[in-house]
């Protein structure tokens, strides 16, 4: 029935120890029991397209030394078309910026692919689709947000599954090269119905960090996201 490969899980440092984030993402990479998350998702934040402030483009150079796990950047920042492309150079594997910063998203998703990344769209809560269904080609992934940017920890918006299901029918139907990616509020209590919506890859933040043990918790999600597929 469904031929798509299996769920991704993105942990979310935004929820980690700021002071020892490279014991953090090994907490959740490869073990000699679990093959480790697909990507780390890193969220910078620049206090102006939302009201809080994370880390640049110095952290993720040394994160990247730091780990081979891919670099899932979210950039929630204004004038991504002047920064963006240097998260793509300095080696992350995947660089998503808003649509909502940008009037000209083409150029800049082109600029991250002639870096070397993938580019992906971010897309706010309240925030409609069909303006960008015409241009999906210009990007690997959809970064639909199930929270306001800004901050983890927030409650899951299950209205923006309306437009992951348009997304996941589109795909379909044309055999798009695109992942469905959402963030926000992903948890064991939520990502069932973002799963049997067509999401394909989870962010998880206070629901992986949040707690003892952050690769169990992985595991957890995990599961749940395969069974409900
Ligand atoms: C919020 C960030 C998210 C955040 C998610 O603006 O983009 O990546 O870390 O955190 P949780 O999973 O706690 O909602
Ligand atoms: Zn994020």
């Amino acid at each position: 029935m469904c031929q798509r490969p299996a769920p991704m899980i993105a942990p979310s440092i935004l929820s980690a120890d700021f002071a020892n984030l490279a014991d953090e993402i090994a907490k959740v990479g490869p073990s000699d029991v679990d093959p480790g998350v697909d990507w780390v998702h890193v969220d910078v934040m620049d206090n102006h397209f939302v009201p809080n402030l994370t880390l640049g483009l110095p952290v993720v150079e040394s994160l990247l030394k730091a780990t081979d796990i891919p670099l899932d950047c979210h950039l929630m920042i204004t004038d991504p078309g002047r920064w963006a492309p240097a998260y793509a150079e300095a080696g992350a594997y995947n660089v998503s910026f808003h649509a909502e910063a940008t009037d000209d998203p083409i150029s800049v998703a082109r600029d991250i692919r002639a870096a070397g990344g993938k580019a992906g769209l971010g897309i706010k809560p309240g925030t409609a689709l069909a303006p960008y269904l015409d241009i999906l080609s210009e990007f690997d992934t959809l970064l639909i947000m199930s929270v306001e940017p800004g901050f983890g920890g927030q409650k899951f918006m299950p209205e923006v599954l309306d437009k992951v299901r348009e997304l996941r029918t589109k795909i379909d139907a044309e055999q798009l090269k695109l992942i469905v990616e959402i963030d926000g509020g992903i948890a064991t209590d939520t990502i069932e119905q973002a799963a049997v919506a067509g999401v394909d890859c989870f962010v998880a933040g206070s629901a992986v960090y949040g707690g003892d043990d952050p690769a169990a918790r992985v595991a957890s999600l995990r599961a749940l996201a395969t069974a409900a597929r």
